[in-house]
């Protein structure tokens, strides 16, 4: 067994040990990484691109979304040109909005403010919207070469395993400690391909249940795995319970148009359209919701409709909340339909619909009222 360090609050091997370590990681990724469009440049505006939509999204989903964007926005400063509907339009069906509207308010800083060149330093990164540390870091170090470490969720997990963290892994003290820890592991010599091996083994064979410790470069040297504590590790302070949300959607039928509304630019599904809806605590009967949608459509809308049916209702489950949307349908009477709180309100038809940003829930809940006759 190797010599543990001196300090037993981070159990490193010594010096020695942790070159063989490395060497056998980055062994490992050379012979094992798998074949992503991402690992096949090395162009910084790509590596960036694929940071921003990996965050929080699986490798298999990024995929194709990736080489859509980068057919419609080959670098930086066309990215930067496109209208902000192009690109949320181009990212639909990714998740977590923000993500390109950042990616697209960075594009326009760099454009202006850099030539249109990525900035090549991590510090420089974490100035961009959108960029927090890690993304700064994993673009820093693998388009640039920088010695930094950058600790994301599955690094987190090889981590917390190979040196035995027992302390709750999403605790704030916990995650610095990892930072460091991380950044006394790397490979100061290949950085970037260090942090992605981290990443690789995280997502390959030290994955959340089921590891495979006998395939792993770090089984070795792995406290967890040593001491059979895998199943254990990582502990993660227990999780609240995700809300749920309870919405009222309306489809309003034109003729063959249907009202939608595009939500205003920041916030949650920012810039994207939708139908008109209203938020409820809990879904009362249908017998006392449909005035209120008639009521509200009227208030907020500036439009008379007929009677409002119940037609199904779609969930859908992010991270943090479960949304319930109840699906109404309704014919329109009269009125000039106004966007109240919203950026805008315009009737579409189902062609007109292919050309904007909508999410996937609301794609769905789309499907549920134009499927009921
Ligand atoms: N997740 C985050 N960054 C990644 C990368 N470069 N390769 C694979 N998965 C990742």
């Amino acid at each position: 067994m190797p010599e543990r360090g001196a300090n037993p609050a981070e159990p490193l091997p010594p010096e020695r040990e942790l070159q063989s370590l490395r060497r056998s990681l980055l062994r490992w990724f050379d012979c094992s990484k798998r074949d992503l469009p991402w690992r096949r440049t090395r162009d910084p505006y790509r590596i960036w691109l694929s940071e921003c939509m990996l965050q929080q999204t699986r490798v298999e989903t990024v995929i194709p979304y990736y080489q859509r964007f980068l057919a419609a926005f080959p670098t930086a400063t066309a990215l930067a040109d496109a209208s902000l509907q192009r690109v949320l339009k181009l990212w639909a069906g990714l998740g977590y909005y923000a993500r390109a509207r950042n990616l697209h308010r960075a594009a326009q800083i760099i454009a202006t403010q850099h030539a249109g060149h990525v900035p090549e330093s991590a510090a420089a990164l974490a100035e961009l919207p959108g960029v927090g540390r890690y993304t700064a870091a994993a673009v820093a170090s693998i388009a640039f070469g920088e010695p930094v470490a950058a600790v994301d969720g599955n690094i987190q997990r090889v981590l917390a395993r190979l040196l035995a963290v027992t302390a709750p892994i999403d605790a704030a003290a916990t995650r610095t400690r990892l930072w460091s820890l991380a950044e006394t592991l790397l490979d100061r010599k290949r950085p970037g391909a260090f942090n992605e091996a981290l990443m690789e083994l995280g997502a390959t064979l030290c994955t959340p249940t089921a590891p495979r410790c006998h395939e792993c470069p770090l089984a070795k040297w792995c406290v967890a795995h040593r001491s059979g504590r895998t199943a254990d590790l990582p502990v993660k302070a227990r999780r609240s319970a995700p809300t749920t949300l309870r919405i009222e959607a309306i489809a309003i039928r034109r003729d063959a148009r249907l009202l939608l509304l595009q939500r205003p630019p920041s916030g949650l599904y920012g810039g994207m359209w939708e139908l008109p809806s209203l938020a409820t605590d809990s879904h009362a009967g249908e017998g006392t919701t449909a005035p209120r949608l008639s009521a509200f459509a009227s208030d907020h809308h500036g439009i008379t409709i007929e009677t409002p049916r119940c037609v199904g209702t779609v969930t859908h489950v992010l991270t943090h909340r479960r949304m319930l949307v109840r699906v109404w349908i309704a014919g329109f009477r009269s009125g000039r339909a106004r966007r109240g709180s919203h950026a805008a309100a315009r009737w579409i038809s189902r062609p007109g619909r292919a050309d904007l940003p909508i999410a996937v829930l609301d794609r769905r809940t789309l499907e549920l009222a134009e499927s009921t006759k």
